[in-house]
């Protein structure tokens, strides 16, 4: 159930009321006696207390003690992660809604405390027999704010909402979502947002020549999907399309180069990338952003069978570029390859892809952001890593060198698809970057796009990882 975030300019003792603060001094006196004001001063000063609940008939009242950042980042982390730590507690005591009162005139501060508290209140209880049993009570944060604008509460909606659906596809299990599952999701959310969406089923696949992606679902059951779901309002300030692309390996067994061991668990998530573009797209129309945005979802679950590509394998790709086959479980760049090659055809004035591609990226930074790299867009890139810093999804920035490009020469092809034991998750984004032609970001975001545990506002499970990035990035270009 979605969460939802409303404005209000009034409230009364008589509801749910948090009051995150940096200052004692700013809570509303009338809703405390003196004893309680003074407990809170004396706790606060002796003990480093910082969090104060008190029980009313039927009503909590909660004061949150922030910390004081001067760092805008890190401060509205903290707002997000506060707000992510009291809702279980809302939930414990049944609560259905809560006032967060910006109680010191902070909007965005308030409205990451929201979103924090929104993002930790996801479930995904589909397969519970018994939801109801778990479903948390908490359904509608209300802003207590004189600074807050209508249309910021909107977004959040939106974003969280998209966010949301992100996690929902990573978190379903392949068995009922495959690759024509997939692509019915991202219809789905073309119908309720108003992007246009088109679906190529495996004849149109074939008959466009898409090396890559129909090597990798050789070992399938299932037919491939390419996804394209876009945006083209009227009043687009860009020119040229932004194309977003995303790997949308439904679940990854490495194929005949079987994952071994455990490596295997959780590889439903192998598309958590299509997911997010997808989900970008959905949040950017429904927010009604003037820009013109496309995303590509390449879709197929990675198997062994019968006739699978096997190692040794050249694949024709869609480009024309001849690729040696070295290992059959790096697939995701197969299908990138071929979505970057069909990319081309929007004449792009940018293009990012965001995949769970490498086991070195997540190796190299672990879950608390996304490697990046880029060819031909340092400034956008810039952007992009600035709204990271704000939305909390952070960039690291891998270089792309011409030296690496050494590793993928092949002796019997145009190139062969993987490099040697370092640096995979460079040499992945250089093979991609050979089927580029326009200033190009590859996100690899195979570190934080699964949570193991419940980690601040991620729930364990699928996160949602560079929806909020992407939506922030997309509507700053609009202004
Ligand atoms: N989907 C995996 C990458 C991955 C690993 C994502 C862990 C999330 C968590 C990708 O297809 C893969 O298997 N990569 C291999 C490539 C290797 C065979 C060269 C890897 O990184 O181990
Ligand atoms: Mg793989
Ligand atoms: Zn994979």
């Amino acid at each position: 159930m979605q969460t939802i975030i409303r404005l209000t300019d009034n409230y009364s003792d008589s509801e749910n009321i948090i009051f995150p603060v940096t200052d004692l001094k700013h809570v509303n006196k009338e809703l405390f006696d003196t004893g309680e004001l003074e407990y809170m001063k004396s706790f606060l000063r002796d003990h480093k207390q910082k969090n104060f609940s008190f029980n009313r008939l039927g009503t909590w009242l909660h004061v949150l003690l922030i910390e004081r950042e001067s760092e805008k980042s890190a401060r509205l982390e903290t707002y997000r992660e506060t707000g992510a730590k009291i809702t279980p507690a809302v939930n414990e005591h049944k609560i259905d809604s809560v006032i967060v009162v910006d109680a010191e005139d902070k909007p965005e501060e308030i409205l990451a405390f929201a979103e924090g508290m929104a993002l930790k209140n996801y479930q995904f209880l589909k397969y519970k027999s018994k939801p109801d049993d778990e479903l948390n009570t908490l359904s509608t944060i209300y802003i207590g704010s004189k600074k807050v604008v209508q249309e910021e509460v909107d977004r959040l909606n939106i974003v969280v909402d998209a966010v949301s659906r992100a996690r929902n596809m990573v978190n379903e299990p392949v068995a009922t979502l495959n690759a024509v599952a997939l692509a019915g999701e991202i219809e789905k959310m073309g119908k309720e947002s108003g992007a246009l969406v088109e679906v190529f089923n495996r004849k149109k696949i074939e008959s466009l020549k898409m090396g890559g992606l129909l090597a990798v679902n050789r070992g399938s059951v299932d037919p491939p999907t390419f996804s394209i779901i876009e945006w083209k309002p009227e009043n687009a300030v860009n020119k040229k399309p932004v194309v977003l692309v995303g790997k949308g390996v439904v679940y990854d067994t490495g194929g005949m180069n079987i994952k071994t061991g455990n490596f295997m668990n959780d590889m439903k998530m192998d598309m958590a990338g299509g997911a997010a573009v997808a989900s970008a797209v959905y949040a950017v129309a429904k927010a009604k952003v003037p820009m013109h945005v496309i995303a590509l979802v390449p879709a197929t679950d990675n198997r062994t069978h019968g006739n699978a590509y096997v190692s040794g394998d050249v694949i024709t790709m869609y480009d024309g570029t001849r690729v040696e086959v070295i290992n059959t479980d790096a697939e995701g760049r197969m299908l990138l390859a071929d979505a970057l090659g069909y990319a081309k055809k929007y004449d792009p004035e940018l293009v990012i892809d965001v995949a769970t591609l490498t086991g070195s990226a997540m190796r190299a930074i672990g879950n608390y952001g996304v490697v990046g790299m880029q060819s031909n867009a340092g400034k956008e890139f810039n952007r992009l890593k600035q709204c990271g810093e704000e939305v909390y999804e952070r960039l690291v920035e891998f270089p792309l060198w011409k030296e690496y490009a050494e590793e993928l020469k092949s002796d019997i092809a145009d190139i062969k698809h993987l490099g040697g034991s370092n640096a995979g998750a460079i040499t992945a984004g250089k093979f991609l970057e050979h089927f580029t032609d326009y200033p190009f970001i590859h996100l690899d975001i195979a570190g934080p796009a699964f949570m193991e545990k419940a980690y601040k506002y991620y729930p364990a499970g699928g996160s949602g990882i560079v929806v909020r990035l992407l939506f922030k990035y997309l509507l700053d270009k609009t202004v």
